[in-house]
């Protein structure tokens, strides 16, 4: 037992050590800091210079306003911090008033020191405040500087692929030609914040007599930035503009210069991906181990491409993120595609006043559409990672098309399974040899017995190669799979190395069923991933193979083949939305109190899309070698709202930011090709449930429908910043230190804001919502307004129905009462039927709390 007094000391000890521990921890940082004072783009008194929203001229920027601001920079950090204390990465003048800094100690001793006079300072504070040692020293010291707004920590970004490490991890090809023809895009500039870009890949070739390098973009100003693998010419009319930003990445990581190249060159594979999804040639061959899959299209084949690349194979922080948005939006781009982001909510500011949601904003102010995935974190409720009104969420569909893949055993059952590879030697109707791994163990090997080196056929040594040479192995997924240690390219290299002649990789019932991607396998392979099939496969083999009395195989006569498994079928029930894609309800803060706006937005393909690739791949070793790969995740389902935006804003092209986002959202389908409503998965493997508009936001992308919406519904910066403004206990000084403004006007509601949806998110008795449309189309228009209310209300809708001028406006009054507080959200929606038959379709995300 420790005495009274130990005890005491032992506990100042404890304090004092968690303290230190945590300062000294946090003092090594990447923090974006927000500044008070204009932008370049944004000095006072300016309105929108163009019809479409555009306020910035990339030609005529105030260069004297951007040189006074990073002396402001400059000047606030020598005066708060101590020199070489700190080192300042990026100012950021474009869009956002404000710049990242990286505080390094420049002498751990007396920073060790520094740390615990502070500390102590702190631990008073934290006896009274109950405050916490997040406020660190550095941080500290900016937040109360003179002029600074808003101090965050990097929370790193990351990519929105699914299933990204090792074993899964695939896209389908969709590469359906919505692109329409090879016009499509053109005179559109798609930015792309991402891993970079493979220049040399067909789907960037620039075909002069296609793409003329065409000189209508003058309002576009970018630049090349070269270095290793990315020469000058790699700008080639195709690809507009390519830049890097890697200060942040390398003040927090050791770069590893044969994977993190320091140029817009892409190593992952996912840039390249997203950006030939988005604006890729049309008709590009997708060749893989020698098989053709199918041509290739980006849905804006014509549109121009320009790169920002801020995510590195080692590490990607949200300083190179904003520092490359900021730069994207002063060359010009149309619109910005983000298939990257902070993977969780925002600590302690409200999710849409986190530095990366308000960089969105102000590429929203400057005119540009902005597109994001909405996260991988689904199935369950308040997972989206994309938050705010003024950047589209994109959620992940599958589409019609999959790759079955079969096992023939030798009793003529046929096994159905997942596998892009090509059949067993004889087109699956010889028959070979079946072996359980587990049945070819070495007997005498000395290895270690787990799971890895046994039945998952991690290693070779493990194997009795006169056993499995030429045989069909079955591997059991098992615990290496389910912690992420073990790897289908490790039991691809086992079969290549032993001259297996396939290999099934089964499920197994201690773990139940997993998910199955299509990966191109060059040697014969498929995946069963269900218990059920798994079962046969066992049933069969332990009836065709005899045992001595320990268990020990004396004969193998279990036999099967491996059928083609890389030929296209089209199933019935699609789409479906994708069990990893993001769902709401949004959010305002860490604790998920939901929020009066609809996320995701909108609906695209994500899940098994081909596109392009860089044969590096350095985060997918399985890929490696690789032109295209087939990916999922809603990453995937960005870059085709992506192109649809371009594709539409070239067809209107004096259409706003969120006229685009309106017309996609009132046109979407909410049902599948049966004609029922969207299915989406669930958490457990196969389980399909209706979709609400927490799953699919409008639904799915009708590009076809959405170039001709008939009416949309068009918010402006000042909106959302009334918006903001709306918000129940919002403090006005939060939202001023965000984004500049005053809160002078508000909505009285948030749901008021304009936008192509209504969420209440706390219904109590009533509440009356105001929305505006206006007519986009060459002639007038009756429209007829129904309503099909949310369980436990009643709606009216005022007027029931208008007479609409083109271009002419028209104010909608929505009155929600409860009838029965039900305590979930339910759904509804508004329906616009126009007499020249445009359907403008609005849904209802409502919950009812009390009737009074
Ligand atoms: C550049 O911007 C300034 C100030 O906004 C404006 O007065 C000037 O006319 C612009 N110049 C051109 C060439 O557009
Ligand atoms: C750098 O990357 C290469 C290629 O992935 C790898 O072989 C090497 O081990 C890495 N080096 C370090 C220091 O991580
Ligand atoms: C394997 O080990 C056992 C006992 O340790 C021994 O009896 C047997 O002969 C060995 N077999 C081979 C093939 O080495
Ligand atoms: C994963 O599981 C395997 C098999 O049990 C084990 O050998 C390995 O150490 C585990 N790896 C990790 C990172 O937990
Ligand atoms: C806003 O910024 C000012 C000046 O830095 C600061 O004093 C204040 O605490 C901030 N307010 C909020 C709500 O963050
Ligand atoms: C908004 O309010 C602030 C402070 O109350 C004031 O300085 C500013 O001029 C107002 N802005 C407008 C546009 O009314
Ligand atoms: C809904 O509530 C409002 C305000 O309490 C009331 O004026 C209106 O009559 C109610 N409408 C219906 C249909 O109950
Ligand atoms: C409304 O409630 C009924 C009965 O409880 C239920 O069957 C139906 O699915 C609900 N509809 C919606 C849109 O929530």
């Amino acid at each position: 037992m420790l005495s009274m007094e130990e005890m005491a000391w032992f506990q100042a000890f404890l304090i004092i050590f968690v303290l230190f521990s945590a300062c000294f921890a946090e003092e090594r940082a990447l923090y974006l800091v927000m500044m008070e004072g204009d932008s370049v783009a944004f000095p006072s008194n300016t309105s929108p210079s163009h019809e479409d929203g555009r306020t910035l001229d990339p030609h005529n920027v105030s260069k004297s306003h951007a040189k006074r601001l990073v002396e402001s920079h400059n000047q606030l950090l020598q005066s708060t911090l101590e020199t070489g204390s700190y080192s300042k990465l990026y100012s950021f003048k474009h869009i956002v008033n404000g710049f990242a800094v990286h505080t390094t100690p420049s002498q751990v001793l007396s920073v060790s020191l520094h740390a615990y006079i502070i500390c102590e300072k702190m631990e008073q504070k934290i006896n009274t405040n109950h405050g916490n040692c997040n406020m660190v020293l550095q941080a500290e010291k900016l937040k109360c500087a003179p002029g600074v707004n808003l101090v965050e920590r990097d929370r790193g970004a990351r990519l929105m692929t699914t299933y990204t490490p090792k074993f899964l991890g695939l896209r389908k090809g969709v590469w359906t030609q919505e692109g329409g023809d090879r016009n499509a895009g053109e005179g559109i500039v798609i930015g792309f914040v991402d891993t970079g870009i493979n220049p040399t890949h067909p789907s960037f070739a620039y075909h002069p007599h296609l793409n003329p390098f065409t000189s209508k973009l003058s309002r576009f100003s970018g630049a090349c930035e070269t270095g290793p693998r990315f020469p000058l010419s790699s700008c080639n009319g195709k690809i507009i503009s390519a830049r890097f930003f890697s200060a942040g990445a390398q003040a927090i990581a050791t770069l590893n210069s044969s994977v993190d190249f320091l140029s817009p060159f892409d190593a992952v594979g996912h840039g390249s991906h997203v950006a030939s999804t988005a604006a890729g040639n049309a008709g590009v061959p997708v060749v893989v181990n020698g098989f053709f899959y199918g041509l290739a299209s980006g849905m804006a084949p014509r549109a121009q491409i320009a790169i920002y690349k801020a995510i590195y194979p080692t590490v990607g922080t949200l300083t190179d993120v904003v520092s490359a948005i900021d730069q994207a939006i002063a060359d010009g781009v149309d619109i910005l595609t983000l298939s990257i982001g902070p993977d969780e909510p925002p600590e302690d500011s409200p999710t849409f006043l986190n530095i990366f949601d308000i960089a969105m904003l102000f590429a929203r102010r400057a005119g540009v559409f902005v597109v994001q995935a909405a996260g991988n974190q689904g199935p369950g409720p308040s997972s989206v990672v994309s938050y705010s009104p003024w950047a589209v969420g994109a959620a992940a569909s599958s589409t019609d098309r999959n790759f079955p893949g079969s096992l023939i055993l030798g009793n003529g059952q046929k096994v159905g399974g997942v596998g892009l590879s090509g059949p067993s030697f004889g087109g699956g109707l010889f028959l070979y040899k079946l072996v359980l791994a587990t049945d070819a163990v070495k007997r005498n090997g000395t290895f270690p017995r787990t799971p890895p080196y046994i039945e998952e056929c991690q290693y070779p040594e493990a194997l009795d190669p006169n056993v499995v040479k030429h045989s069909i192995v079955i591997c059991i997924f098992s615990a290496g799979f389910l912690n992420g240690s073990s790897t289908l390219t490790a039991i691809i290299d086992t079969a290549e190395t032993l001259g297996f002649m396939g290999f099934v990789l089964v499920a197994n019932p201690n773990y139940g069923d997993f998910i199955a991607e299509p990966l191109p396998f060059d040697i014969s392979g498929i995946l069963i991933p269900t218990v059920a099939s798994a079962q046969v496969i066992s049933n069969y083999y332990e009836q065709k193979t005899y045992r001595d009395g320990k268990g020990l195989v004396t004969r193998f006569t279990a036999r099967a083949a491996i059928e083609e498994g890389r030929i296209a079928c089209f199933k019935d029930q699609v789409p479906t939305v994708s069990r990893f894609s993001s769902r709401g309800p949004d959010f305002i803060d860490v604790k998920r109190n939901p929020a009066d706006v609809l996320k995701p937005d909108i609906l695209a393909p994500g899940h098994q899309v081909w596109a392009a690739w860089s044969p590096i791949s350095a985060l997918e070793p399985i890929l490696m070698g690789y032109n295209f790969g087939l990916l999922s995740g809603t990453s995937m389902a960005t870059p085709h709202v992506a192109g649809i935006a371009a594709l539409l804003k070239q067809y209107n092209p004096s259409w706003t930011p969120s006229m685009i986002a309106s017309a996609m959202a009132t046109t979407a389908s909410k049902y599948d090709n049966d004609g029922d409503l969207i299915k989406a998965e669930g958490s457990s493997i196969g389980s399909l449930y209706p979709s609400t508009p927490f799953d699919f936001g409008s639904g799915l992308l009708s590009p076809k429908r959405a170039l001709h919406p008939g009416l949309v519904f068009s918010s402006e910066y000042e909106d959302y910043v009334g918006f903001l403004c709306s918000l129940p206990d919002i403090d006005p000084a939060m939202i001023r230190n965000a984004t500049g403004e005053w809160c002078n006007y508000s909505l009285g509601h948030p749901a008021n804001l304009n936008v192509p949806s209504i969420t209440i998110s706390s219904l109590i008795g009533s509440q009356l919502v105001q929305r505006t449309v206006k007519n986009v189309e060459s002639k007038a228009e009756t429209y007829l307004c129904s309503v099909l209310p949310p369980n436990g209300t009643v709606v009216n809708l005022y007027p029931p129905w208008f007479t609409i001028a083109p271009q002419e406006t028209q104010d909608l009054y929505i009155q929600f009462n409860v009838t029965e507080a039900i305590g979930e959200f339910s759904f509804g929606e508004i329906i616009l039927t126009g007499s020249l038959n445009h359907v403008v379709r609005i849904p209802l995300s409502i919950l009812p709390v009390s009737v009074f």
